[in-house]
């Protein structure tokens, strides 16, 4: 079984930590996210996996080389100009190795799912589709493109962003093509599945299916959803194959120093070299290599990038703060703040007040 993996985006949402690292790269739950999706993949029988690159293309054959260590076979395909998702996925066809009528696996390198992907496979053959898409439920889908089914299964439109939208299924991001549908997108240009690949295959009559799974999922592209889906995986609310530690309150990896006096709890990840001072309190949130949080700092819903340092009684409430930035004492931010790579927010200067 093949899968394609697409990493190639910018991953704008999670700048800063995204200029130097690609987003499926970042530390998520003690690994790069990526693993956590590799793991899976192998656990659902691929073997050999494609991967789509372009933004910071180098980076991911650095780590994951020829994959053996994960037990799969990896090849990488980079575009030169950003193809789009189907535009990405047509260019990796030269790297499959399935026939016509294989299915192959197509999956957005930033989902963390735990859906049955053998029993979308098996659908998808049984059916004998041209392509079986993942379908979610959400709460309210007025932010995403939703994908109406009829009774069959058949998905019957793909719908833009509405204030009322006709149904709360929506997109997951993984996908089973038939090879030989792959090999159709054009090529040499860049193009959008949901926009142009599906709307076409609906139009010429082709089966595609939606395979609806209520399992986990998340796509952790925002910088909230990111540090949820890494807190869920450390606590056990998702299982995956690439925790390297026990389930629990917090990951602590080898090389951290936490003090006695800290309190580190919700699924926190704290990783090698980062020291955690005396009353510092850490939730739900990820301390990446070689940072520093000082003492009486609270640090929640955020994650503090590499060799950053947080000050003396600092609050940090949903910030994201770049490599190497410096938060001086006694600064209080929240909502969504990102603090630039290596930026300096000098002692006392920044108070937040929530709005009545
Ligand atoms: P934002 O800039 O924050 O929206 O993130 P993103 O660039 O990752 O875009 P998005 O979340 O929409 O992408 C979904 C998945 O497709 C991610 O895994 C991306 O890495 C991948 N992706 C998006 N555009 C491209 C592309 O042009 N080429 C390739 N190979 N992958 C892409």
């Amino acid at each position: 079984m093949e899968a394609v993996v697409l990493v190639g985006g910018q991953g704008t949402r999670l700048q800063p930590l995204t200029l130097r690292t690609p987003k499926p790269m970042l530390p998520f739950a003690g690994v790069p996210f990526l693993t956590h999706q590799i793991t899976r993949l192998h656990a659902a029988g691929v073997e050999h996996i494609v991967m789509a690159t372009s933004y910071r293309a180098e980076v991911f054959h650095e780590y994951f080389g020829n994959g053996r260590d994960l037990g799969v076979r990896i090849d990488y395909v980079t575009e030169v100009e950003p193809m789009g998702t189907a535009g990405a996925i047509r260019n990796v066809a030269k790297r499959l190795e399935s026939g016509p009528e294989d299915p192959v696996l197509i999956v957005n390198g930033d989902i963390l799912s735990g859906h049955d992907i053998r029993a979308q496979l098996e659908v998808h053959r049984r059916r004998g589709a041209a392509v079986t898409l993942h379908l979610v439920e959400v709460e309210d889908a007025r932010a995403f493109g939703c994908v109406p089914t009829d009774s069959h299964s058949r998905v019957t439109g793909f719908i833009e962003k509405s204030d009322k939208p006709v149904t709360n299924r929506i997109n997951a991001g993984c996908y089973v093509f038939t090879r030989d549908v792959i090999d159709r997108i054009p090529a040499d240009r860049p193009v959008s599945v949901e926009r142009e690949t599906f709307p076409e295959l609906l139009e010429a009559g082709a089966i595609i299916l939606g395979y609806v799974d209520t399992s986990y999922w998340l796509d952790v592209g925002t910088p909230a959803a990111f540090v949820k889906g890494s807190a869920d995986v450390v606590t056990g609310v998702v299982e995956t194959y690439a925790l390297p530690g026990p389930v629990g309150e917090a990951l602590i990896l080898d090389g951290a120093v936490v003090h006695a006096g800290a309190r580190i709890s919700g699924g926190s990840v704290i990783e090698p070299r980062v020291k955690i001072d005396a009353g510092a309190q850490v939730t739900r949130s990820v301390i990446a290599d070689g940072a520093h949080v000082a003492a009486g700092a609270v640090v929640e819903d955020s994650i503090v990038g590499r060799r950053a340092e947080i000050g003396p009684k600092a609050r940090l409430y949903g910030v994201v703060v770049g490599e190497g930035a410096q938060v001086g004492a006694g600064n209080e931010l929240a909502n969504g703040i990102r603090i630039w790579t290596d930026a300096t927010i000098p002692d006392a200067s920044i108070r937040f007040t929530p709005l009545p």
